[in-house]
């Protein structure tokens, strides 16, 4: 382990001289990979191939180049691909396959539709292994369906594996209509309620405890609740997904991660329910560039310290977004009584159109209007918001620092921000309570609230480390 590290260290380092340092390390370990002749074990992590990598010549392939014996096809593993039959078992045989051999592919090809239950693709496999999508991939079609065995909460899941490359110019198909229904989703019940109950829906792709991985070129739409989610990994790179699911649809947040280090972001389009990319606790590293939002809540740090948990966040870096159409810009959220800190976060280059809460911090996050009043709370530092540029929706103020009682946000650095009505009068006073910072630049509409220089409340205690 050490040693791959180091190895990956060598690598990264070569990677940041010759591309001119990208910094965040998501970026780099994924996109140039050194030449490879079979026995470089410097680079486990395998491209983002959108057609099956074959090399005849391949010195480790002792198989020929007729039938490429990389590529397990599900249909050769007895999958039907016709939209009903249950092709679970071929899946998993197929995957089987493709996790013992180097570089193995498990193909589900175009011009199918294969419908598989809640399954963990499990590893270690061997690295460079493919998964690649280029039909249909699809779930039994809403609760009814469900096997009353499987897990509610998850459907695809991959465990355990480095190095993996999830990919295709195929369709990931969350059926998540009936999900959205249920009586226990907000409002959803008679006379627009919302039943009381175990609410459990499936995220539709989980990555959990897995290292260097690429998820890339996908559609990947209707999900019952979140589309992707990565808990507990290292090195993310993902890049030109598309995902969608309706606007109206509960908690289809489209891409989520926590307790995830060196995440790239690149080059994709998000519309859904909730938010458009939601970053939880124990994130560190994250890239995210060219996006497109909306509808969608935005971009999300949070919610952190929920029943008084740490929660740490450092070094996130949002460029070059489009939000359009969304309930919130670009957002911080925090419940009282955290601990922890979210510091570090950079939005830059954000061009919002007709967006409510476009720039929003809030330390009192609560389902309810009940929440109590705490002393601790998670610490905001060391945030720039830079050329945010757009239109709001009027009803709400276009920036909105709400920091806590107690643990004023600091350093929060406004530097071209102009935002204007999207139609109507401009709402021109922007709310800020107890926060500290800068405008390097006049900001649209002005703000004068945000307090100079530092908090003499602030007390030095290890709460906020982390
Ligand atoms: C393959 O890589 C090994 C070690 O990196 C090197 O010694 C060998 O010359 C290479 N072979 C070819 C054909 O490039
Ligand atoms: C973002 O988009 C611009 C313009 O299309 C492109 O030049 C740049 O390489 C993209 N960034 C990434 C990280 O792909
Ligand atoms: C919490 O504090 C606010 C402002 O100080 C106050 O208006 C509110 O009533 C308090 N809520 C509770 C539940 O104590
Ligand atoms: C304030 O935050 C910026 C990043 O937005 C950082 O570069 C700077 O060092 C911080 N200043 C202090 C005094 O910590």
């Amino acid at each position: 382990m050490l040693l791959f590290r180091w190895l990956l260290f060598i690598w990264i380092a070569v990677a940041l001289f010759s591309f001119h340092s990208r910094n965040v390390e998501g970026r780099t370990h994924f996109h140039n990979k050194p030449k490879s002749n079979g026995s470089n074990k410097k680079a486990p992590v395998s491209h983002s191939p959108v057609h099956p990598p074959s090399n005849p010549l391949d010195p480790d392939d002792p198989g020929n180049p007729k039938s490429d014996p990389h590529i397990f096809n599900v249909k050769s593993f007895g999958a039907v691909g016709d939209g009903s039959t249950d092709d679970t078992a071929a899946f998993r045989s197929a995957w089987k396959a493709a996790c013992a051999v180097k570089s193995g592919v498990l193909l589900a090809p175009s011009d199918c539709v294969f419908k598989i239950t809640s399954t963990i693709f499990s590893g270690p496999c061997k690295p460079g292994l493919v998964f690649q999508v280029d039909g249909v991939l699809m779930p039994p079609d809403g609760p009814d369906r469900w096997p009353k065995s499987d897990s509610k909460q998850q459907w695809l899941v991959f465990y355990r594996l480095n190095g993996m490359t999830f990919t295709g110019i195929g369709t990931i198909e969350g059926n998540g209509q009936k999900w959205w229904e249920l009586p226990c989703k907000p409002h959803r019940g008679p006379h627009g309620k919302t039943l009381p109950g175990p609410c459990d829906s499936p995220a539709l792709i989980r990555f959990f405890m897995s290292s260097n991985l690429v998820v890339s070129g996908l559609r990947i739409q209707n999900s019952p609740k979140f589309h992707v989610k990565f808990d507990g990994c290292d090195g993310v790179m993902i890049e030109k997904l598309s995902i969608s699911s309706p606007k109206l649809s509960p908690n289809t947040d489209g891409i989520h991660i926590e307790d995830t280090k060196s995440v790239g972001i690149y080059n994709s389009v998000i519309a859904n329910g909730d938010d458009c990319i939601s970053i939880g606790p124990g994130c560190s590293g994250v890239d995210i560039e060219n996006v497109t939002c909306g509808p969608s809540h935005g971009i999300s740090i949070g919610s952190l310290g929920v029943h008084n948990s740490q929660a740490c966040v450092s070094n996130i870096r949002v460029r070059n977004a489009f939000i359009k159409e969304s309930d919130n810009g670009v957002r911080i959220k925090t419940w009282q009584g955290g601990m922890g800190s979210v510091t570090g976060i950079t939005f830059e280059n954000i061009q919002m159109d007709n967006v409510r809460n476009c720039i929003i911090i809030d330390q009192y996050y609560c389902f309810s209007k009940r929440c109590l009043n705490q002393t601790s709370a998670v610490l905001v530092t060391d945030v720039l918001y830079k050329n945010i540029k757009g239109t709001y929706d009027g009803r709400s103020p276009p920036m909105h620092f709400a920091c806590s009682d107690t643990v004023p946000c600091t350093n929060i650095t406004l530097s071209e921000v102009e935002l204007l009505p999207a139609e109507g009068e401009m709402v021109d006073d922007p709310f800020c309570w107890n926060a500290y910072g800068t405008q390097e630049t006049l900001t649209i509409p002005p703000i004068t609230c945000l307090q100079d220089g530092e908090p003499h409340s602030l007390s030095e205690t290890s709460i906020y480390r982390c």
